[in-house]
């Protein structure tokens, strides 16, 4: 018997190194496209080795930094580790890693924070420069050398397509029974496009495994480590409010005949608050739910457990140490409900507006128009990133954006008069929520807008102030359609900034 049972391809047995041996084929300066998305599916063992030839060549007095293309957000042993020996130029397309945050705020480490769904087309047309190299952790190399993808799918498919050389991971702690999951759809490019066959969340348009040109692999290396996710919090009482609100709201579509008892294909941010919601999901009414969205967290799965959720269509799994071990003993029936596919079509915005999801994300601070700020704290330091809100805010049939309605212990309202960075704008924006209350802004001109964003989710402690700018700005304002003003607009930043609070 092969002692190499998850390279089933025989042709692949001489490429079998160390992560050392495999890292040494890394040069300075490369782009190297990594799989990868939240702590899922990353590969775990090269980037670690990498890290440590970085800080070698550093002592020696050389410059070793290289591009980092994956997914999305990934763990400490890659992001982590090649930020702290500085060895990354420029990072993209999004991350949450707190070394690398520094670093980029610092102004050491380039950061390009791109949509989602972009990353592929993108990279396939160049527009970020040559991919030297693909850096992908697999569940296993069939016969044939194709690759079974593990607990998320991401860019890999662009990135082994278009990369000069492969270097795979085959992780043996990722379950072997996640062959068959993945639904693997090649997006054309322009001008050659044609519809994409998919019009409900359970549709499989492609293949299970990723082709890999066997000539391209220049290593592979085995490994048999965890992902690894940070586990959830349980719902606070703020992530509850927030919840019952959106489920009150829910149900009141649903009787208005705006949408389906079964309601639309969800899509779920990331943090605790989505899973929040979740969670609420879970004790509410609604029955033969699905869900068309980036990833599977710890909510999703209590949904399928209890029979709410149908089946899960997303880009990569984000769960809990031990959601991740109720998965893995029970793939073999959660595979048939689950699909996960490249993030280009998880996250693709026709889909989207096709399928009509109904989409809820986090974010750090709204205005008072319905602008909103997910990225960006006080308007110039990066928290995560914008990833896949904007793909679905901007598609959705009805777009949530929440947030507790003050963050450092009240010091900051979440609710300001204009947002210090806008990623999301008054246009994508139909519904705010926070633990006040719910402000649905659909069919609302910009001044009724500001009315019920300042009534319905400012805390009571904002909303005094709140009131007063508005009032001001109605009657100073030159224009009358958007009422701002413009010289104290960012007053509340710029308090908090010097005195550590927006409160006067
Ligand atoms: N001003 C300044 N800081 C703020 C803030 C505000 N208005 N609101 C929150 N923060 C701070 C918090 O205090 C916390 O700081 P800490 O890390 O020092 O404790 C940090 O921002 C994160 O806030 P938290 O309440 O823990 O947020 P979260 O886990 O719910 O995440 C986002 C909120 C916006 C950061 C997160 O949803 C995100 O990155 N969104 C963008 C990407 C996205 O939407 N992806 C999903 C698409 S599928």
């Amino acid at each position: 018997m092969s002692h190499h049972p998850r390279v089933r391809c025989k042709a692949l047995h001489s490429k079998i190194m160390s992560a050392e041996e495999a890292a040494a084929l890394i040069q300075p300066g490369v782009n190297v496209g990594m799989s990868g998305f939240t702590g899922a599916g990353y590969p775990k063992a090269v980037p670690v080795a990498l890290a440590k030839r970085i800080m070698d060549a550093n002592l020696a007095g050389q410059k070793f930094k290289i591009g980092v293309w994956t997914g999305a957000s990934t763990a400490p042993e890659l992001d982590g580790a090649l930020a702290m020996v500085d060895g990354i130029e420029l990072r993209l397309p999004y991350q949450s890693d707190p070394v690398s945050r520094k670093k980029i705020n610092a102004g050491d480490m380039e950061y390009l924070d791109i949509h989602l769904s972009h990353v592929a087309q993108s990279v396939r047309n160049g527009f970020y420069g040559k991919l030297d190299v693909a850096l992908i952790e697999v569940t296993a190399i069939r016969e044939d050398g194709a690759l079974v993808p593990s607990s998320s799918v991401g860019n890999n498919l662009t990135w082994i397509e278009s990369a000069s050389h492969i270097i795979l991971e085959v992780n043996s702690w990722q379950n072997a029974q996640l062959e068959g999951m993945h639904d693997i759809f090649k997006d054309q490019d322009v001008p050659n496009r044609v519809p994409i066959p998919l019009s409900n969340p359970s549709d499989r348009i492609g293949e299970h495994t990723i082709r890999c040109p066997i000539d391209k692999v220049i290593a592979i290396v085995e490994t048999n480590s965890p992902d690894r996710n940070t586990a959830f919090s349980p719902p606070d009482a703020s992530s509850k409010k927030i919840a019952e609100h959106i489920l009150d709201f829910l149900d009141f579509e649903v009787k208005k005949g705006r949408i389906p008892p079964s309601l639309l294909p969800l899509q779920s941010g990331v943090g605790n608050i989505a899973n929040a919601v979740l969670t609420g999901l879970n004790k509410g009414p609604f029955e033969n739910l699905t869900s068309y969205t980036e990833v599977i967290q710890d909510g999703m799965i209590d949904l399928m457990k209890s029979g709410k959720l149908r089946m899960a269509s997303a880009t990569a799994f984000s769960l809990s140490p031990e959601a991740q071990e109720d998965l893995n003993a029970h793939m073999g029936e959660y595979r048939t409900r689950i699909i996960l596919r490249p993030q280009e079509i998880s996250n693709h915005p026709g889909i989207i507006r096709r399928l009509g999801c109904l989409s809820m994300n986090g974010m750090i601070e709204a205005d008072i128009y319905g602008n909103v700020n997910s990225t960006h704290v006080m308007g110039t330091k990066i928290q995560n990133g914008i990833g896949g809100s904007g793909d679905f805010a901007r598609n959705a049939f009805i777009s949530f954006f929440m947030t507790p309605s003050t963050a450092k212990g009240g010091a900051i309202s979440c609710i300001v008069p204009m947002v210090s960075h806008v990623d999301h704008t008054e246009h994508d924006t139909h519904v705010i929520v926070t633990e006040q209350g719910l402000a649905d802004l659909r069919g609302l001109s910009p001044k009724k807008r500001a009315q019920q964003v300042i009534e319905k989710c400012a805390h009571p402690d904002y909303k005094g102030p709140l009131r007063e700018y508005y009032r001001r700005a109605l009657e100073l304002s030159p224009g009358k359609q958007t009422p701002h003003l413009l010289e104290e607009c960012f007053g509340w930043h710029t308090r908090f900034l010097r005195t550590g609070s927006m409160r006067t």
